[in-house]
């Protein structure tokens, strides 16, 4: 599937985008391992999402659908989950697969975990190496899926420091420790989204930050009702396009604004977005608020590891305002984005070339001076954050043909409103394929 983008007006509008996809995954797997289950609401139905949901199914949890975005978790069976007969195919998830594994090896159930040809080429040993020092029985070929989780006699608690800041591989032990002996305690090298943390303590689990580590006490939590805010990440890209483009006028209502994810929002503003938070509230335990932005011409700024963690998975929407800023943008520590669902930094460089802008490349980083957007033929490398932010900055091309996106449908993966959502705001959106 593609798109084709022409040439379109500055975005204008207000809009709601779907549920945070970090916080659906979690509220499905908490809630399923949970004493008593509980209701989500807002929950993400996109492709990643409902592979966790098909997953715990799989293995015995009781999920019953109530609405759109709206379901009834029954918690843990009383005879505890089953070990399935067939691998679990996690898809394109990263999420899924490294909280997934978590779980299964704190419950000691035996399941292959597999997914799609990007995810097999993820790096699995982050999560993997902890593991089985807790306890857990996992082999992986070369520390990439599929994992073979095994049945043990027991986790027990560590005290480990993450090679990574990452939220993932921080909620898979946290998880695991769930079912531990003993306390598990955890050290990151730098911060990483909390949303685990804010939802197994909201659901009656005790996660607890000592002294700069996080402490996670064994026993399983009680359970609970969960509200998903709109997701930051999916906002991102018409956030940031409308940030760099004079006469665009954008709302997005109640988005999450966690302060472990809204590094986004200060990138933009110091390159002198005009952003307005208002309304701040919390919901299901997470900051929300609602944003204005009026476009504006931005200038480039440098970027460094320490805000790349707090924008993991917006480094390539910050691009679209960098490409059209005044001056060169630099991103330095950001190799992490070389083993996400593509290699971003790869993908949006050669997408940021093809639309006729300079680009350099380094091993940790690009750096790119903002320009015209040239008509062109762009390839997403099957990645969902690529083909929306390549879909974003089309819009802003000189006139003429148009920008074509190739292989657009693993958009799905997050966002599958995506192509309605560029549209209510003015753009020139047509998909073919
Ligand atoms: C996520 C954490 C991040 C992010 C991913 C979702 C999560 O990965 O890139 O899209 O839900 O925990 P890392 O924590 O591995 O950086």
């Amino acid at each position: 599937m593609d798109w084709r983008i022409r040439p379109s007006p500055p975005l204008s509008g207000q809009c709601q985008v779907p549920g945070d996809k970090s916080i659906s995954h979690r509220a499905l797997l908490f809630l399923a391992l949970s004493q008593q289950g509980g209701r989500v609401t807002g929950l993400l139905e996109s492709e990643d999402c409902l592979r966790t949901l098909a997953a715990l199914r799989r293995l015995g949890a009781s999920i019953d659908q109530l609405g759109p975005g709206d379901y009834q978790l029954a918690g843990w069976p009383d005879q505890g989950l089953v070990s399935p007969d067939e691998p679990l195919d996690m898809g394109n998830s990263g999420t899924g697969m490294r909280l997934l594994t978590g779980v299964l090896a704190g419950a000691g159930i035996s399941a292959t975990l597999s997914g799609d040809a990007s995810l097999c080429r993820r790096p699995m040993g982050r999560v993997v190496n902890p593991l089985r020092m807790m306890g857990a029985a996992i082999s992986a070929d070369e520390g990439k899926p599929p994992l073979n989780i095994g049945a043990h006699p027991g986790l027990h608690g560590i005290d480990y420091v993450l090679p990574v800041a990452s939220a993932q591989v921080k909620s898979a032990l946290m998880l695991a420790g769930l079912f531990a002996e003993g306390e598990t305690r955890l050290t990151e090298p730098g911060p990483s989204r909390d949303h685990s943390e804010r939802m197994l303590n909201g659901l009656g689990a005790q996660v607890d930050v000592v002294s700069g580590r996080l402490v996670v006490q064994p026993g399983r939590p009680r359970g609970g009702d969960v509200a998903v805010p709109g997701d930051l990440s999916s906002a991102a890209f018409a956030l940031a396009a409308a940030a760099a483009r004079p006469g665009a006028q954008l709302r997005v209502e109640a988005v999450g604004v966690n302060p472990t994810r809204y590094g986004i929002l200060r990138l933009l503003e110091r390159m002198g977005a005009r952003l307005q938070i208002e309304n701040r509230r919390e919901i299901g335990g997470e900051p929300v608020a609602d944003i204005n932005v009026e476009g504006a011409v931005l200038k480039a700024i440098r970027v460094g590891a320490e805000d790349v963690v707090l924008a993991v998975d917006e480094i390539p929407a910050l691009l679209i305002a960098a490409a059209q800023a005044e001056g060169r943008t630099e991103i330095h520590g950001a190799t992490e984005l070389r083993v996400k669902e593509s290699d971003r930094l790869a993908a949006m460089a050669e997408g940021l070339e093809r639309l006729g802008l300079a680009v350099t490349t380094r091993e940790d980083g690009l750096s790119v001076v903002g320009g015209r957007i040239q008509p062109a033929v762009v390839r997403s490398w099957g990645d969902h954050r690529i083909a929306m932010s390549l879909a974003m900055l089309a819009a802003s091309a000189e006139a003429g043909e148009g920008v074509v996106i190739e292989d657009v449908a693993n958009v799905a993966t997050s966002f599958p409103e995506f192509p309605a959502h560029c549209r209510a705001l003015g753009m020139n959106l047509e998909q073919s394929g």
